[in-house]
């Protein structure tokens, strides 16, 4: 039996010390990869998924700023809600704080600063869960930076490890994950690491000893980048930056995706548009429409 995944979550707090003083007024979500607010690309990759029951947990000072941008959701044809998180206590708190929206359904969550360019293989991947977890890996030059999957021939999983000093294998896990309802029980029997969090890889690691974590090795044509960093969003921006005046085509362009997905209708795009000041953006939304 297949247990689609309908809920989504963006962790969108945290302090982005690493991008300081970038971060001091304004959150690591809303600088730009490009030419667009680097939170557009994890939800646009939640909706590319087709799940549009999204909860955005963010650092309450941002609740103004993400809500002008954002909204309610209704405007992309998706829900939209937010949760304060007080006190940034680790990646699986996630889960702690969206009980109650999680409310024992299987659950996508995604990292406010990754960036994924093509969703292809993860959307085909998403629709095959049946249950357990499965996480999203890359082949990266510094795998000692992430979590850290060693896999065997046959590509199950045989560790899981974070940021380790000598990493078994160069697949980092990325930060896009999918749990069925046992992530929540697993979240809260979890103690901080010695870096005082609450351990994605912990919770990878639970799944990993009851024999459910399945890793995904995403294809070099999928890039990805942990915008976390001022060189990493500098990269992630020019990549971007290189494809869509290649293509032509936008990549996280959450407009696009609620159209095409037919989540909203031409006249709400044109709408959406007609809202915009005038300039490259709205031209995109406008031609799009038209094509
Ligand atoms: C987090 C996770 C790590 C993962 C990475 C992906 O690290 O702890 O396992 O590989 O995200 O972006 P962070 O970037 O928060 O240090």
């Amino acid at each position: 039996m297949k247990k689609s995944v309908k809920k989504g979550i963006i962790l969108a707090g945290g302090h982005g010390y690493r991008l300081y003083p970038a971060t001091r007024a304004v959150s690591k979500q809303h600088l730009t990869v490009y030419d667009k607010p680097m939170i557009y690309y994890p939800l646009s990759v939640l909706m590319d998924m087709n799940i549009r029951d999204i909860l955005l947990i963010i650092n309450a000072s941002d609740s103004d700023r993400f809500k002008r941008l954002l909204g309610d959701g209704s405007q992309l044809g998706v829900k939209i809600s937010y949760k304060p998180e007080h006190d940034p206590r680790g990646i699986a708190n996630a889960f702690l704080i969206g009980e109650e929206f999680t409310g024992g359904d299987n659950v996508a969550l995604i990292l406010g600063d990754n960036v994924f360019c093509d969703t292809l293989q993860i959307r085909t991947a998403a629709a095959d869960f049946d249950g357990g977890a499965l996480v999203f890996g890359v082949r990266v030059n510094e795998p000692e930076e992430y979590g850290v999957a060693e896999v065997d021939r046959s590509g199950h999983v045989v560790s899981i490890e974070e940021k380790p000093d000598k990493p078994k294998s160069d697949i980092a896990v990325t930060g896009l994950y999918l749990y069925d309802s046992q992530v929540t029980e697993i979240a809260r029997g979890l103690r901080p690491s010695g870096r005082g969090e609450l351990e994605i890889t912990d919770v990878n690691q639970v799944y990993l000893n009851r024999g459910n974590l399945k890793l995904e090795l995403l294809e070099d044509s999928v890039t990805w980048f942990d915008a976390g960093t001022a060189d990493s969003m500098l990269q992630a921006g020019n990549y971007v930056a290189s494809v869509e005046r290649t293509t032509g085509r936008k990549l996280g362009c959450p407009e696009e995706i609620a159209f095409r997905n037919h989540y909203i209708t031409a006249a709400q795009l044109k709408q959406l548009a007609d809202d915009m000041p005038a300039g490259e953006y709205r031209d995109y939304l406008d031609k799009l429409r038209r094509d």
